[in-house]
């Protein structure tokens, strides 16, 4: 299909579709049952990832939300308290499963970015007293996806590993979008995880793979999420066509993740231009560019003239529109989209600026 017709789909970078190589790569995967560790596409995938990340061990989970699960049931038991800002995934939405299913307490922070401070951590963390629950686990996640994609640098995460060292807590990224962060910070994987205790990583975001996600850590901490993820159901047999895809997507998809930073950063160049004063472009720092609306109305408006026009984005609050690019955008999308919503204002000569 030429551009010119192709609907842009700017809703997720969960939206992809595996590639023909992918697809290929899955079809050719030797497998075994997975549970019994007999799996060697599995194992293989776990060990490249352990050692890109520049850790002991990972494991393969079907979801993010399972992994950020995990990573709170090695560091917690029932009645601690969980520490992180309001945005974060694991407490906005991953239906309360923490509390559900472990037992934890969230104390959520406010900034005015997505990034708390250690300095705020450090106020609410609770003496030892009979009354009080303990604080036990600091939760970060990277890239912000509800902050518009930011990035925490390597130096906040290590002031947060100093505070939970030196408080005898613990420290769990949630890296779904940590390839994001790393090439647009220039900071390795691996010095990232190795400022943390756990994190998560998800083949199913920017990496382009129908489903995966990866826990990391040390040997202990994968021995027994591998007793977690059984529990949970999580156990998959010739789980190895899906691990395929992540070592094809660390291989081939890794490498062109900065693309998806540049038409996110033209997307919010053009919208500047086009849009009106109803609306607020933030820049991205990544594949996550968010538009701040004046109202539902406009929010609404602003989504019906962008669906007739083939350009699909997620409202993710009233005045809230989010545009993600990922590898199904095709090369010039972003201008693409621009060109369209150019043309568009131009027919409606006088007519509102959407
Ligand atoms: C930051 C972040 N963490 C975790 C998840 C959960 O991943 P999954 O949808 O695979 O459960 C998502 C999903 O969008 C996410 O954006």
């Amino acid at each position: 299909m030429s551009l010119e017709n192709a609907v842009l789909d700017f809703r997720s970078d969960t939206f992809t579709q595996p590639s023909p190589g992918m697809r290929e790569a899955m079809a050719r995967a030797e497998v075994g049952d997975d549970v019994f560790r007999e799996d060697p596409t599995v194992n293989k995938l776990e060990e490249q990832i352990a050692a890109l990340f520049g850790r002991e061990a990972s494991m393969f989970v079907p979801s993010g939300t399972m992994a950020n699960l995990i990573g709170i049931a090695l560091h917690c038991r029932r009645g601690d308290e969980v520490i992180m800002e309001r945005r974060t995934h694991s407490f906005s939405h991953e239906v309360g499963g923490g509390a559900a299913l472990l037992g934890v307490l969230f104390n959520v922070l406010d900034s005015p970015d997505g990034i708390i401070t250690p300095e705020q951590v450090r106020h609410v963390i609770r003496p030892t007293d009979v009354h009080e629950p303990v604080s036990r686990l600091v939760v970060l996640e990277n890239t912000i996806n509800l902050a518009g994609g930011r990035v925490v640098s390597v130096e906040q995460v290590r002031a947060f590993h100093a505070l939970t060292r030196e408080r005898e807590m613990r420290l769990h990224m949630d890296g779904a979008r940590i390839w994001n962060a790393s090439v647009a910070s220039g900071s390795p994987l691996a010095e990232y995880a190795g400022e943390v205790d756990t994190l998560s990583c998800c083949l199913s975001k920017g990496m382009g793979c129908p489903v995966g996600s990866m826990v990391i850590g040390d040997d202990a901490h994968i021995e027994r999420a591998r007793w977690y993820r059984k529990m949970l159901g999580g156990g998959m047999r010739q789980a190895g066509v899906l691990a395929a895809c992540g070592l094809y997507a660390i291989e081939h998809n890794l490498p062109r993740l900065r693309d998806d930073h540049t038409q996110a950063a033209e997307l919010a160049h053009g919208l500047r231009r086009i849009l009106d004063d109803r609306h607020r472009v933030q820049e991205p720092e990544t594949n996550i560019l968010m538009v701040h609306t004046d109202s539902q109305a406009t929010t609404e408006e602003t989504l019906t003239v962008w669906y007739r026009l083939g350009i699909m984005a997620l409202p993710l609050s009233d005045t809230m529109i989010r545009l993600v690019t990922h590898i199904d955008v095709p090369p010039g999308g972003a201008a693409e989209a621009i060109r369209r919503l150019e043309k568009n204002r131009s027919s409606r000569r006088g007519g509102k600026n959407m």
